[in-house]
Formats: C-alpha cells, sequence, structure tokens
C-alpha cells in the first residue's frame, strides 16, 4: 500500500480503534445482549459503542465534516460539502450469530460524490481503502475488477434489504432471473464486503434495491478505483440515494442492468 493519505490516515485510524472493542465483544457475541429493530436488522451493544468511537475519531480530526450515521441518522455539520457515511458493522446478523463475515465502513462523500472508502474486517483482518483517483487496495495489493466478460461464467452477490426502500418480491423474481443466466449468486450478509470483493474481482458483480449510504459509500470508490463500475439500479449516477445500486467490470455492468431493469415482480 502506498503512503497514506492525510484523509486514508485518519479514517484508517478511527477503523482500527473501533475494531479493537467490536473485536472484544465479537469473542464474547453470546453474551451480549441484543434486542430486535425490525425483522432483519438487529442492532448490538457493539454497534453503538463501535459508531461512538468512530464519530469521535472523525469529528475530532475533521471537526466541520457531517455525518450520516446508521444508528444515529444524520448530523450536520459546518461544511456542507463533506460528510461521512458510517456503518460501524454491517453484516450484524452475522456478527450475532458468530459468522466472521462483517465489517466497519466508513466512506467520505465530497459535494454529492463518494471520494474516499475504508472498509476493515477486524477478524480477517483484510482492510480495503481507496480513495479517488488513487486506486484501490486490499492490505498491501492493488485491487483490480474482474475481467470475465460472459454473464453465463459470472458470479455475482446481491442481498435483500428489509428497510423501507427494500422490496422482496422484485428481490426474488431478480434472483431467480438472474441464477438463470449466471454462474451463481451469493448472498453474504454485508453489501460494503460484497461491494469489496468486486473490487477484488472475486464477484464481477453485485447488486441490491434498498441499500443506504452507509452501506455502500465506502464500497463505492473501492469499485470505481479497481476499474469497475457503479451505478443506481437505472444505469444513473445517483448512486448515494435510494435507488438501489449495480456493480461490475466494465463488460458485464450494463449487461447486468438491462437484465435486473427486464425483471418484473
Ligand atoms: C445489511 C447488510 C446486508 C444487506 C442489508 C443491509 P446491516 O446491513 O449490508 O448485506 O443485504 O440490506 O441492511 O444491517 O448488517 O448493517
Ligand atoms: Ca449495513
Amino acid at each position: 500500500m502506498p503512503a497514506l493519505s492525510p484523509t486514508l490516515n485518519v479514517m484508517v485510524g478511527a477503523a482500527r480503534k473501533a475494531a479493537r472493542q467490536i473485536r472484544r465483544d465479537f469473542n464474547e457475541v453470546e453474551q451480549l445482549q441484543v434486542s430486535r429493530k425490525g425483522a432483519a436488522d438487529f442492532v448490538s451493544q457493539s454497534d453503538l459503542a463501535a459508531e461512538k468511537i468512530l464519530r469521535e475519531e472523525l469529528h475530532k480530526a475533521r471537526p466541520d465534516y457531517g455525518f450520516v450515521l446508521e444508528e444515529s441518522g444524520v448530523v450536520a455539520g459546518k461544511d456542507a460539502e463533506h460528510r461521512w457515511h458510517v456503518d460501524p458493522i454491517d453484516g450484524t446478523t452475522n456478527f450475532i450469530h458468530g459468522v466472521p463475515h462483517f465489517c466497519i465502513s466508513i466512506g467520505l462523500e465530497r459535494a454529492g460524490a463518494p471520494v474516499a472508502g475504508v472498509v476493515y474486517n477486524p477478524v480477517t483482518d483484510e482492510l480495503y481503502v481507496a480513495e479517488r483517483g488513487k486506486g484501490a487496495f486490499l492490505n498491501d495489493k492493488r485491487l483490480r475488477v474482474s475481467g470475465r466478460r460472459e454473464m453465463a461464467s459470472a458470479l455475482f452477490a446481491t442481498g435483500l434489504n428489509l428497510g423501507p426502500n427494500g422490496n422482496p418480491p422484485l428481490f426474488y423474481a431478480q434472483y431467480a432471473a438472474l441464477t438463470q443466466i449466471s454462474a451463481g449468486i451469493r448472498r453474504f450478509g454485508s453489501a460494503a464486503l460484497d461491494l469489496c470483493y468486486v473490487a477484488a474481482g472475486r464477484y464481477d458483480g453485485f447488486w441490491e434495491i434498498g441499500l443506504n449510504s452507509w452501506d455502500t459509500c465506502a464500497g463505492i470508490v473501492m469499485v470505481r478505483e479497481a476499474g469497475g463500475q457503479v451505478t443506481d439500479m437505472n444505469g444513473g449516477g445517483d448512486v448515494l440515494g435510494n435507488k438501489g445500486i449495480v456493480a461490475g467490470n466494465q463488460e458485464l455492468h450494463p449487461a447486468l442492468v438491462k437484465a435486473l431493469k427486464a425483471v418484473k415482480a
């Protein structure tokens, strides 16, 4: 990994500090008191404690930036251009079940566009970093999206969002349709890591309806800096809004958008 920019340094420092708390809690996951927030959306003490650390660390370094936080919502900053999009634990259900596939996701938005991202899995110690114009990295390795061109040999990932912008009937229809024309669909339960896996060339693409900007902001920068494409579900540029997200390599992204658009619930 080349020397980190001051911005990435701040983000990595915050992620590593929150990770210590999360690792401790993951080791005691059975003792955690977990309360139910919604059908598939749990919030744990660990989530809240980690978000507090991230918020404090990021605020200390950039006191004027605003926040969009999974647990605490939108916090306006004096600087109207910059906002952190923070998910303290993306993959909460995995976390609660003792499955080591979850991460801290920190994205930075500048004037409406995602410009930097840090995604860190504290159990596997996989650290993904990316900044606009400077590439994407997994630990020391530069990332590059896959070179696959055929839908039939492509491996995709997706997720089912049960939040207000999710659409389960459409999801099931998309899942069925894409299963027929691809090599397979994975649903591992962390959208931020799914996007990083696309950046790493492990998956050829990813889509999901109903995600929030804290799930995706960091991962979007990762995919783009690894040479891939990210759009909303219509193929447009509203990637931080609630229009769904589609990511993939340059060849397969348009085919994936087209195949998804053709599906009616
Ligand atoms: C969830 C994960 C999951 C996705 C859901 C998200 P959470 O976030 O990213 O992969 O399918 O839509 O809500 O609740 O684990 O932070
Ligand atoms: Ca999330």
